[in-house]
């Protein structure tokens, strides 16, 4: 099909490599069809308050190399169950879906490219059922999509947390102490066992394996009897202790989102260690920063791919899909096959049988 005006927006939790993705499109669609872009500012919020700026192949010109994202986001504005505190305190929900999709008709866009994660693409395929032309790209840190080798923006996330370990690698190795990093990953241990592996941590607890302490303490006790008193734990924000539940920080905020907040299961673990332990532990908290700042080469890459391949899908009218890697091609997957599934560990996986192979405990068992 000829595509005269499509409409991009990008949706939850930002990552490097947002903007690649954007410039992407943009060009494409542009280069190869002529058509004009919409970008839909402030994720599916937008498609509510109407807001958009025109996209060009000049205003995206600096844009590769960038973090973040120029149309900006939200993990909170989904249109069939926008959160909003009411007077009294209590969370009013509003189903604001037929006004987005009669922003969409006004604007008279062709397609709509939806650039998010599980959440985002799960909104992208409730307005593909509405009627809404959806071509959706896989965005996460947590790399948990399913049907994607890669979501783009985790390759840089798993970089910065990797330079993190370096630096606590020398730190921890001069005081004699455990050093906690805690990364992000609130269902899926991916940064963290990558990460891990990457930076030589002693230790990673990912969500798929629940931890005994006391497998983690006899590993700490080991090195420092072998002569080596000192243990660099990676840990994932969602990891939890075998019987426990998560570590949880409660704000409005995360109300307004509707999912729980996570972090503190770096500082619960230091807790836990110190009790048992004649060395120091200090535990960083890494949070954000893995999600900004400037894409590395791979993401960049992949996301200039994964758009380009997009507005390709778009001309042939392949709607309800996503751009996926399925290395070494990118490929077409249907919207509805990723509906609300995660993309875990495999607890069987060759990549943590590679990690305990080499020494790393996984907290499962003692050594
Ligand atoms: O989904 C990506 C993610 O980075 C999670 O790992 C993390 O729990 C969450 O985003 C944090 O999001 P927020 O920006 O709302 O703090």
């Amino acid at each position: 099909m000829t595509l005269q005006r499509v409409g991009l927006l990008t949706g939850g939790g930002d990552c490097s490599g947002l903007n690649a993705v954007i410039r992407a499109i943009t060009r494409a669609a542009i280069i190869q069809c002529g058509a004009k872009v919409i970008g839909i500012e402030g994720g599916f919020e937008g498609l509510i308050t109407g807001q958009t700026q025109e996209l060009t192949v000049r205003s995206t010109k600096d844009i590769l190399t960038l973090g973040g994202t120029i149309l900006g986001t939200t993990n909170k504005g989904n249109p069939f169950e926008y959160r909003e505190i009411d007077t009294d305190g209590s969370i009013k929900i509003t189903d604001f879906s037929n006004k987005a999709l009669k922003t969409f008709k006004d604007l008279k866009l062709d397609c709509l490219f939806v650039i998010g994660g599980e959440g985002t693409l799960e909104i992208g395929y409730k307005f593909y059922q509405k009627g809404i032309p959806v071509i959706g790209i896989p965005k996460t840190i947590d790399n948990d999509l399913e049907k994607t080798d890669y979501t783009f923006g985790f390759q840089t996330a798993v970089q910065v947390a990797c330079d993190a370990m370096d630096r606590l690698q020398t730190t921890g190795k001069s005081h004699h102490r455990v050093m906690i990093l805690e990364v992000m990953g609130r269902n899926a241990g991916w940064i963290a066992l990558e990460a891990g592996i990457a930076g030589g941590a002693h230790i990673i607890l990912i969500p798929e394996i629940e931890y005994k302490i006391g497998n983690v303490i006899k590993k700490i006790q080991f090195r420092k009897k072998g002569g080596s008193p000192f243990s660099i734990i990676m840990v994932a924000e969602g990891a939890k202790q075998k019987g426990g539940t998560t570590i949880r920080a409660q704000e409005a905020e995360s109300r307004l989102q509707g999912v729980e907040k996570l972090g503190g299961i770096g500082f619960y673990l230091a807790q836990q260690i110190e009790k048992k332990i004649d060395l120091e532990v200090r535990t960083t908290v890494l949070g954000h920063i893995q999600r900004g700042g400037s894409p590395n080469s791979f993401d960049r890459v992949l996301g200039t791919r994964l758009g380009s391949f997009a507005v390709d899908a778009a001309v042939q009218g392949k709607f309800g899909t996503m751009t996926a890697l399925k290395t070494p091609d990118i490929v077409l997957v249907n919207l509805k096959d990723l509906a609300g599934k995660v993309r875990s560990v495999s607890v069987d996986s060759q990549l943590i049988a590679c990690a305990e192979s080499i020494g790393i405990n996984m907290g499962r068992a003692a050594m």
